[in-house]
């Protein structure tokens, strides 16, 4: 059951569909059911976000109890208003709905912003995430964290969990910073490195839509080849719930199975959705001109999650984009009860 702030809920007006609109829609191909038993509330901070959305209805659709919803700028039905900055904020949320369970894929997770911005990054995907592990650890709740595969710098390959991070950008840096706070505050909560996550999106940025989308207008687009496990979102969601139910504590490497340069990954996606892959262009990451240093081979090895849930496993690339592509139609139905992602709200 989904719970509501009342005063909020007034201002947003008519109660929307939350992540539950899903629910029910059982097929053979568009998402595996499993039981994600939780002993209590799960509360989703940055539930409008690619991963978020994800966990939202994986956990809805399970009929777990997810006990709110926040959002940053992007205002939905029945989300709530949290800035994650202000400790204040944080803890008097938490307070009212006294959730077991937090998970906060919320962030600034724009590698190059946060190149250019450390202290005002910092100030979200370091001190904002310590701001609710601090609470969590005071109301006894477990907290899931998102990290990163860029807490590594790609010259090793194929990390596993036991491998110290080495971040060479500024993003690497505030995750492996969070990652470590995170787990201080307590040893169960999780700490689960993602890498290039993909699926539909409210707000559709991820790689595949945008190659889907680029390619589907008959425009070229210059790809490098760094080596990554692209990530389908809906799978990382069911392995988070997974996780959650087990008791599982500690970090956990939840990438796609396969390890893909990003270019044949393009080329795949364009295959799939029957685009012209010779649309794709191989370019050195070089020509990118980013300001940020990227590892060239990062790629996570994912043996302790299979250990732990043999019947929940990554998937690899074509069980995603297949996956991806059967969920067409039931996320067009579903995006239609979602509030346009352009209006944005001054989170002050
Ligand atoms: N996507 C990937 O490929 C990838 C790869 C590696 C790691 N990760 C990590 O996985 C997590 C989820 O990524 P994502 O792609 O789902 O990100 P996303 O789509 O950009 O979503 C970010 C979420 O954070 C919320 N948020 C931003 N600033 C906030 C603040 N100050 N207080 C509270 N909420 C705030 C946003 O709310 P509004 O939308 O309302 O602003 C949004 O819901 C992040 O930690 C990211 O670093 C992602």
């Amino acid at each position: 059951m989904l719970k509501y702030n009342t005063p909020r809920r007034k201002r947003l007006g008519p109660r929307a569909p939350l992540g539950g609109v899903l629910e029910g829609r059982k097929t053979q191909y568009t998402r595996i059911w499993y039981s994600f038993g939780v002993d209590g509330k799960i509360m989703v901070i940055g539930g409008t976000g690619l991963v978020g959305n994800a966990l939202l209805r994986t956990w809805t659709a399970s009929r777990a109890e997810v006990a709110a919803a926040t959002y940053h700028c992007h205002p939905s039905g029945g989300f709530l208003q949290l800035d994650m900055q202000d400790e204040a904020q944080v803890r008097a949320l938490l307070e009212a709905h006294h959730p077991a369970v937090v998970a906060v894929p919320a962030a600034n997770p724009f590698v190059d912003y946060c190149e250019l911005h450390p202290a005002e990054t910092r100030r979200v995907n370091v001190d904002g995430t310590l701001n609710v592990a601090r609470a969590c650890k005071d109301l006894g709740a477990r907290m899931v964290f998102y990290s990163s595969d860029y807490v590594f710098d790609g010259l090793k390959g194929t990390y596993t969990e036991e491998d110290a991070p080495c971040p060479i950008n500024e993003y690497g840096r505030q995750k492996a910073e969070a990652e470590r706070g995170v787990l201080a505050c307590d040893p169960r909560n999780l700490v689960l490195r993602t890498s290039g996550a993909y699926g539909w999106q409210w707000e559709p940025k991820n790689f595949v839509l945008q190659v889907r989308k680029n390619l589907s207008e008959g425009k070229p687009m210059r790809v490098a080849a760094l080596r990554y496990n692209p990530t389908y979102v809906e799978n990382l969601a069911e392995i988070t719930a997974a996780l959650v139910a087990a008791g599982a504590g500690g970090i956990f490497h939840t990438v796609g199975a396969e390890e893909v340069a990003r270019d044949e990954f393009a080329r795949r996606v364009a295959r799939a959705f029957g685009l012209d892959a010779s649309l794709i262009q191989t370019v050195p990451a070089a020509e990118f001109k980013s300001p940020t240093p990227r590892p060239k081979q990062s790629s996570l090895i994912t043996e302790k999650v299979r250990r732990l849930l043999p019947g929940c496993p990554p998937i690899g690339v074509a069980a995603g984009l297949e996956r991806m592509l059967a969920m067409e139609r039931e996320w067009a139905v579903y995006a239609r009860t979602l509030p346009d992602p352009a209006a944005k709200v001054s989170p002050k």
